[in-house]
């Protein structure tokens, strides 16, 4: 069944757990995750970027989330757009079905250029405003994630929080946080602890608080009913790098999330772990496998189902590591 946000994450907080939210962009992602969530008993938060809706058409996906529901019914489904870069796009997802939208107001329209505070503001409350009258959730950002392109997310020794930048500029300010709740009354906050998006977090193997604990800390204990939202969350598992680059791949030395390290996040609020990046390694990894194994095949089925079948193996372990198992 379709749920908001707002609903599953409730029930995560009472229950102590977290949920992964899975990008998707083809019915081999969604099936993989609904698999998954079967073989686990685990609730479904399943995201589809602008990129993505794109990619496979709104139409399309709107009718694979219905096929993932159907197929599933006893499945709690939430279908989330993943960094909505203004109204409109939030407001088009929930009439293709989405239950949930992200307005990424950290950024300006294009995506890209870091926004200043009163726009965020702005354009989260008017999202707010729609989404919640037709009973969607809304996810705010509020903080300037790490990224490959701007070298913030890291330092020399691969810890996490005292990017390029420094500290401040890296990580959410909790009274900020708190103001920005308060104005926008979104149900769940994307905040930077000390993570990026992409395959390149750190050039250094972490050696432990590679997250801002103590800023995710203050911000529950003073927002205990905002759920907090961990973007950039992949660990970049090192199996999967060694295949891609063992069939051919060439795959740079990197680090990502120590999953211990996103468990200690789960025990002060953070209740939505983006993930996308160690999905698509392990459906690359596959496909590589079969191609300079089976250089002879060409049909598509033979390498999209290991793939399908690689990505279904994460999603499992991410539903057991993050104690979702169970609560469908
Ligand atoms: O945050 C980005 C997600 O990994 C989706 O990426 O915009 O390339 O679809 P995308
Ligand atoms: P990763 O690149 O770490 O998988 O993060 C995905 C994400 O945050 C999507 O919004
Ligand atoms: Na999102
Ligand atoms: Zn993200």
């Amino acid at each position: 069944a379709r749920i908001t946000l707002r609903q599953l994450l409730d029930h995560a907080a009472e229950h102590g757990y977290g949920v992964p939210a899975f990008n998707i962009n083809n019915m081999e992602q969604a099936l993989a995750i609904m698999e998954a969530a079967e073989a686990t008993n685990s609730p479904v938060i399943m995201q589809a970027s602008r990129g993505a809706r794109s990619y496979a058409n709104d139409i399309v996906l709107k009718h694979l989330i219905d096929a993932m529901a159907e197929m599933y019914p006893h499945i709690p489904i939430c279908m989330h757009q993943d960094h909505g870069n203004n109204e409109a796009t939030c407001a088009t997802a929930i009439q293709y079905g989405f239950t949930s939208v992200m307005m990424d107001g950290s950024l300006k329209a294009d995506g890209k250029t870091p926004a200043d505070y009163d726009y965020n503001v702005k354009v989260t409350r008017n999202v707010v405003d729609m989404a919640h009258w037709v009973g969607a959730s809304v996810e705010g950002e509020l903080g300037v994630l790490g990224s490959l392109e701007t070298g913030m997310g890291e330092k020399e020794d691969g810890h996490g929080f005292e990017g390029k930048l420094g500290h401040d500029q890296l990580l959410t300010d909790p009274d900020q946080a708190v103001e920005f709740v308060k104005a926008t009354e979104v149900d769940a906050l994307a905040i930077a602890m000390g993570t990026s998006h992409g395959a390149y977090k750190f050039t250094r193997k972490p050696d432990g608080d590679v997250l801002a604990m103590h800023v995710i800390e203050e911000i529950h204990r003073r927002l205990p009913n905002t759920h907090l939202v961990m973007h950039g969350s992949s660990s970049v598992p090192q199996d999967l790098q060694d295949l891609i680059n063992k069939y051919g791949g060439e795959m740079p030395q990197t680090w990502g999330v120590p999953v211990e390290e996103i468990q200690r996040g789960i025990k002060h609020g953070v209740r939505k772990i983006n993930i996308d990046t160690d999905n698509r390694m392990a459906i690359t990894a596959a496909i590589r496998q079969v191609f300079v194994e089976k250089p002879g095949e060409f049909d598509p089925r033979s390498y999209l189902k290991p793939a399908k079948e690689a990505m279904r193996k994460v999603c499992v372990q991410r539903f057991e590591e993050f104690g979702t198992a169970g609560y469908a």
